[in-house]
């Protein structure tokens, strides 16, 4: 393969499903090597790894998991040692849970924060240390549509994907000129998180409640994430791109 991002390094937190997933291979059509770094059981990870060879691409799995601090520094440092460098992570492993505010236990609260808070933060750290030494690199990290609309019964999911967008900035400021560091926010996407089998038509209804009329597929959030590892996006830090139908414009 010989486009821009031909033989460039990639980690892909998250990347054994959904969005993550959908990343990691569209990262690998455009030939970069990808470490799929998920907690998932090996199997997950794996097949998404021989999807990526079939076609023609590169990658290899890393099980770990991002809220446990040595796990996550293992893995970062593990998986860019293997490939020789690192230009590219995508902080995507996240969790979520719902209910009511009154019968929320603070370990919902705690476990949200851990994964998509703490894990973001502890991988973030890695890959920027090496990419520091490096003085190049991208960062681009998993937020949501939810950060900026907020929703009823979700606070603290979206309290911690709040965070994710002001690590983003605070990254972007900290290692510019050298790294660039941006947000994606997703809209309601078809993934098992979602899960939209088993969702009521009430609810489905709300998550297409956008302009566009519908839920986005891994495929359109992907894309997102090709740009901002790629030649057009020389000009972008610190930002956030929210591919969600319409449902915030701002
Ligand atoms: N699906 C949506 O509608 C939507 C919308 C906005 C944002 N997001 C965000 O996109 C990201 C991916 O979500 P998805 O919908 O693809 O969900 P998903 O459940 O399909 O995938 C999440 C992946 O993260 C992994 N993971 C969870 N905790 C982990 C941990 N501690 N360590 C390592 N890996 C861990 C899981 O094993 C899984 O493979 C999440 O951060 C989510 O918050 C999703």
């Amino acid at each position: 393969m010989s486009g821009p991002l031909a033989g460039q390094k990639a980690i892909v937190t998250g990347a054994a499903s959904g969005i993550g997933r959908g990343i990691a291979c569209a990262l690998a059509r455009e030939g970069m090597h990808v470490a799929i770094v998920d907690r998932a059981a090996a199997e997950a990870s794996d097949a998404v790894v021989a999807g990526i060879l079939a076609a023609g691409g590169s990658a290899f799995a890393v099980q770990a998991d991002v809220s446990d601090e040595a796990s996550a520094v293992a893995a970062v440092t593990g998986a860019a040692r293997g490939m020789g460098g690192l230009d590219l992570l995508v902080n995507c492993a996240g969790v979520i849970a719902d209910g009511p505010l009154l019968d929320t236990p603070l370990a919902v609260f705690d476990r949200i924060m851990a994964v998509n808070v703490r894990g973001t933060f502890v991988v973030g750290r890695e890959a920027l240390r090496i990419m520091a030494a490096q003085r190049h690199g991208r960062v681009i990290n998993i937020s949501s549509e939810l950060a900026l609309l907020g929703r009823e019964q979700f606070s603290p999911y979206c309290a911690s994907k709040g965070a994710v967008l002001s690590m983003t900035r605070s990254w972007a400021r900290e290692f510019a000129p050298w790294i660039l560091v941006n947000a994606i926010a997703p809209g309601p996407t078809d993934t098992p998180m979602l899960d939209i089998g088993h969702m009521s038509s009430e609810w489905r209804k709300k998550e297409e409640s956008n302009p566009l009329g519908r839920i986005a597929k891994v495929e359109e959030i992907a894309a997102v994430a090709v740009f901002l590892a790629g030649p057009g996006a020389t000009f972008m830090t610190g930002q956030c791109i929210s591919p969600n139908g319409g449902a915030a414009m701002y």
